[in-house]
């Protein structure tokens, strides 16, 4: 494994670099997500993922910019993702509510990465929502498209339509719920993946196994999640409002869980019902 630091990325099947560390701000209230995304950026998170369901796009948009402005860092060097659940009556309608996404995060008219949110729309939607995304990708809105919570058969069912192969996939991922065979196939399919809930929003925090651990490397719990994830090759999107925790989350570098570690968080996978929001089957 290549020594893991705060400016490790990946390189997406787009040809664009993705940070690994992101900053998710899911339940982020409108009237902190602006400063959360400062502090986060000021720590030296340049990911950020948002989505229209969270209702937080423009104040993810406002802190990032001003970021850019207070510390002179272009605008080019952060990764903002957004989500569109599914598709809207007509492609126009479509078309206009992904560039109203676009818009409302104002980052120079483009987002790093458009996602499709969830595959719940059934087939027709997802084909629709994809090659509305495809447009969006070729008039230079998103540099890089990819999905949400898909399983292998949607993207099997990709294969009759897509121009663009998707380059990322952001599913829940922790050691309770490890999603073994959709890991398997993006990783054998170039698809890049992101972690989501990777601190099992705090439900483990007390749970005895990751607390040895934990103590063992003299880290917090939050933080052997967040390496485990890195370690396993995951793009993991800690979420925090609370400064203190913000800049924890990011000193997960300069050490290292090892394979007796990794393996004893891997032996708490619980399959499906490990999972808190749901699996891509
Ligand atoms: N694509 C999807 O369907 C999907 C679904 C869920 C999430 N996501 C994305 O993934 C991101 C992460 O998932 P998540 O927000 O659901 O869960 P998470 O990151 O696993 O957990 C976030 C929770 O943990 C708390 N927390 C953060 N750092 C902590 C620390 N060091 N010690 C103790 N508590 C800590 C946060 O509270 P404070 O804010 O008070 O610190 C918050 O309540 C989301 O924000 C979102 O961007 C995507």
């Amino acid at each position: 494994m290549a020594q893991l630091t705060l400016q490790s990325a990946v390189k997406l099947n787009s040809g664009y670099s993705m940070p690994l560390l992101g900053f998710g701000v899911w339940a982020s209230p409108g009237h902190l997500t602006a400063q959360s995304c400062v502090y986060a950026l000021q720590a030296g998170y340049r990911h950020i993922d948002t989505a229209q369901m969270y209702r937080n796009e423009s104040e993810v948009g406002d802190g990032v910019r001003e970021f850019c402005k207070q510390s002179g860092v272009k605008r080019e060097n952060i990764f903002v993702t957004t989500k569109m659940s599914a598709p809207e009556a007509s492609h126009d309608e479509t078309m206009t509510a992904l560039k109203a996404s676009v818009d409302k995060i104002g980052l120079d008219g483009y987002v790093d990465l458009f996602l499709i949110h969830s595959p719940r729309s059934g087939p027709e939607g997802r084909q629709a929502l994809w090659k509305a995304m495809e447009q969006l990708h070729a008039e230079g809105k998103a540099r890089s498209i990819g999905v949400s919570n898909y399983g292998p058969s949607h993207f099997e069912e990709m294969r009759a339509y897509a121009k663009i192969w998707p380059a990322v996939n952001q599913i829940e991922l922790h050691p309770w719920c490890q999603q073994p065979k959709v890991v398997e196939y993006c990783e054998a399919n170039h698809i890049a993946i992101q972690a989501y809930c990777p601190l099992v929003r705090g439900e483990k925090a007390q749970d005895p196994t990751l607390i040895r651990v934990s103590k063992k490397h003299d880290k917090s719990w939050a933080q052997v999640l967040i390496r485990w994830s890195l370690q396993k090759g995951f793009s993991p999107l800690p979420k925090s409002d609370n400064p203190a925790r913000i800049e924890a989350n990011k000193a997960v570098y300069g050490w290292e869980l090892d394979e007796e570690d990794m393996k004893e968080l891997e032996g708490m996978h619980q399959g499906a019902s490990g999972a808190l929001v749901r699996v891509a089957e």
